[in-house]
């Protein structure tokens, strides 16, 4: 499949993953960067979470970075002129710390969640905290047609536990976790939706892009199906 395809699809829309104010409200309650502190958004997509985490730090910075230089100049134009906010179009795992705290809302899967954190670690204050959301498992049922779908789609797939050994080897603690709110994941299914419904007119002639809106009606479809067995989990780890 081609990543034209893909990126048709994941163009213009206001997130690229779940998560919503309420998700960064929780988080913060255990993370609390100090008012002049820096953030990192790491992997920060179009810059959805960009405006709730500088209240956070209102005399600080918020870093963030995207490797997809499309969502980073977006970003970038949305904040120009804010002296809060910095975007780089870059490597989540070559930035320069330090900072208070990392915030890497469903982007660790990209570069392993295994590989990334002991390297975002070394990126924090002594007195920092990563905070990362990781599709996971949920519960004990395992519905075939969701295990076929995520072996193809995200093979690193684990749960709790999985998150809490790989936050362990990376030489961090595991503070708290909770798993992404209904509304988080339609705050990015909504006009997911939309958009695939749109794209749907262009079909004819592009197999590619026919291939991907399968793919993406396929994931929403399991959600609604199957969505009490897998979810985000949203994991606050202390260096
Ligand atoms: C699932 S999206 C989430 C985006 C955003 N956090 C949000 O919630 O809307 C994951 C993002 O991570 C970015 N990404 C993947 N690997 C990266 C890397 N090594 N460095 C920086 N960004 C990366 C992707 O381009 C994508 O925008």
């Amino acid at each position: 499949m081609s990543d034209q395809a893909f990126f048709a699809i994941h163009s213009s829309l206001p997130r690229e993953g779940p998560g919503d104010r309420s998700t960064i409200s929780w988080a913060m309650a255990f993370a609390r960067p100090p008012a002049d502190g820096r953030i990192l958004d790491a992997g920060c997509g179009p810059g959805a979470d960009i405006p709730w985490l500088v209240k956070y730090v209102p005399r600080g910075r918020v870093v963030a970075v995207d490797s997809h230089a499309p969502y980073a100049h977006q970003a970038r134009a949305r904040f120009r002129g804010d002296p809060r906010v910095k975007v780089i179009h870059g490597d989540m795992l070559q930035q320069s710390g330090p900072f208070n705290l990392v915030w890497a809302a469903g982007s660790l899967y990209a570069p392993g969640v295994e590989r990334a954190l002991p390297v975002l670690r070394r990126m924090l204050v002594p007195a920092g905290r990563i905070v990362f959301s990781d599709l996971c498992w949920t519960g004990p049922e395992r519905p075939p047609e969701a295990v076929e779908f995520f072996s193809r789609t995200y093979p690193a797939m684990g749960d709790e536990m999985t998150l809490r050994s790989r936050v362990a080897r990376a030489g961090m603690r595991f503070h708290v976790c909770t798993e992404l709110s209904a509304s988080a994941w339609e705050a990015y299914y909504a006009p997911l939706e939309k958009r695939l419904e749109l794209l749907r007119r262009d079909v004819p002639g592009d197999p590619d892009l026919a291939r991907q809106i399968e793919t993406h009606e396929r994931e929403i479809e399991l959600w609604r199906e199957y969505g009490d067995c897998f979810g985000y989990l949203l994991c606050v780890a202390a260096r």
